[in-house]
């Protein structure tokens, strides 16, 4: 390629990368001067290291017990993908927060790397209390610490309450089901041969990986825009391949960022998490969706198969992505009620 025409490929990508829609306040890597943060690592109960951030009101003080929330990120996602913007944010409104990465991922300990395993998902989230309810500086009162899970994290967020009386309050915004979206795909776009077919090529991908070959990796958000890209992938891509929320993290490579590994993915299909939901009652829970999701499903759900107290809180004009980092669109101030009610 001659020099001329390699400077244009290099703009026209460069230009691409810079494509994206930040309408609605886009804000994915906001920073408050009134919060302080700071990485922290903590042991699950089975001793691997959970990496996350610890963010706290720049007045926290030791003579008051201060009230906490745990907020888990997108699936295939990292903490620094819209976790951190809503720790920031209910940090502002003087909760101590915590954002983590889930076991496998980003600075979370765990091989193979973008592992699914669902379980030990949830277990952060209580890994999480623990090292809340055992920081003696922070003075975080045991008996005030919440749960935030977006997308993915919505539902581990749900798994982890289920057997975790601990935390006393559950919003999830924007959540996915990963349980249902692996056996059923989206509005139950997938049917039962389909599903077997997925089983039946992540088991032989166990062979492949057995015998030497390169690992594979399924789902995620393309890597680069085709012309048939449906409206989901469209979303996605706007969120995890542009500079509004792209990030790959240390040890990983871009290419990577979002993908799960191929034989561990269907260990998404023997996980229920909406299965004895009505118990978390009479914690209650908050599920927040944009009425024009394509998950949308997922918090109707949910909300239908919760106890009482609980609220289905649709946001206007939203679709799934927009509640990841849309600051005018993510309802904030109703968060922050729901925690400081649930919390009190
Ligand atoms: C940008 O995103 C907003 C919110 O989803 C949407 O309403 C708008 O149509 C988008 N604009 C473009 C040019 O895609
Ligand atoms: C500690 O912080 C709380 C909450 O902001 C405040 O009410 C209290 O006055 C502070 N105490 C001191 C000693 O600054
Ligand atoms: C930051 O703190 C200042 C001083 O208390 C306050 O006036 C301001 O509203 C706060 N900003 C945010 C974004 O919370
Ligand atoms: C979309 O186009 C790409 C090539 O641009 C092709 O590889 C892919 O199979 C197409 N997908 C569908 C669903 O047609
Ligand atoms: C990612 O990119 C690297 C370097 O270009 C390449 O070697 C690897 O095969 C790619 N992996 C996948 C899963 O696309």
């Amino acid at each position: 390629m001659d020099t001329a025409i390699a400077i244009i490929v290099a703009l026209a990508m460069a230009m691409c990368a810079f494509a994206q829609n930040i309408s609605y306040g886009a804000d994915n890597f906001y920073r408050s001067n009134n919060v302080t943060i700071q990485p922290i690592s903590f042991p699950t109960h089975y001793q691997t290291t959970v990496g996350g951030n610890l963010f706290y009101p720049k007045t926290l003080n030791g003579s008051t017990s201060w009230p906490a929330v745990i907020v888990g990120h997108p699936m295939g996602a990292v903490k620094e993908q819209s976790a951190n913007l809503y720790a920031t944010k209910l940090a502002e409104q003087g909760f101590v927060t915590v954002s983590i990465d889930v076991p496998f991922w980003g600075a979370s300990e765990g091989e193979p790397r973008n592992a699914v395993l669902p379980d030990l998902y949830a277990e952060a989230f209580s890994a999480a209390v623990d090292y809340l309810g055992t920081q003696s500086i922070l003075q975080v009162d045991r008996e005030r610490i919440g749960g935030l899970g977006i997308c993915g994290s919505g539902s581990f967020v749900i798994s982890a309450a289920k057997l975790d009386p601990r935390l006393k309050a559950i919003a999830t915004s924007s959540m996915y089901d990963m349980g249902t979206l692996a056996r059923q795909g989206l509005r139950n776009s997938q049917n039962i041969d389909q599903l077997k077919e997925a089983i039946a090529e992540a088991a032989q991908e166990r062979w492949n990986e057995l015998d030497g070959g390169e690992v594979q990796y399924t789902s995620g958000t393309l890597d680069h825009l085709t012309a048939n890209a449906t409206s989901v992938e469209r979303e996605f891509y706007d969120y995890y391949r542009t500079r509004r929320g792209e990030f790959t993290p240390v040890g990983s490579a871009p290419n990577l960022t979002t993908h799960p590994t191929l034989s561990t993915f269907t260990k998404f299909v023997n996980f229920y998490p909406f299965n004895d939901i009505e118990t978390i009652s009479p914690r209650p829970m908050l599920f927040i969706s944009g009425d024009q999701a394509h998950s949308r499903e997922f918090s109707e759900d949910a909300y239908s198969r919760a106890s009482e107290p609980k609220e289905l809180l649709w946001v206007p004009g939203a679709g799934h992505v927009d509640l990841y980092d849309r600051t005018e669109l993510i309802p904030f101030k109703r968060l922050t009620e729901f925690f400081e009610a649930g919390l009190a």
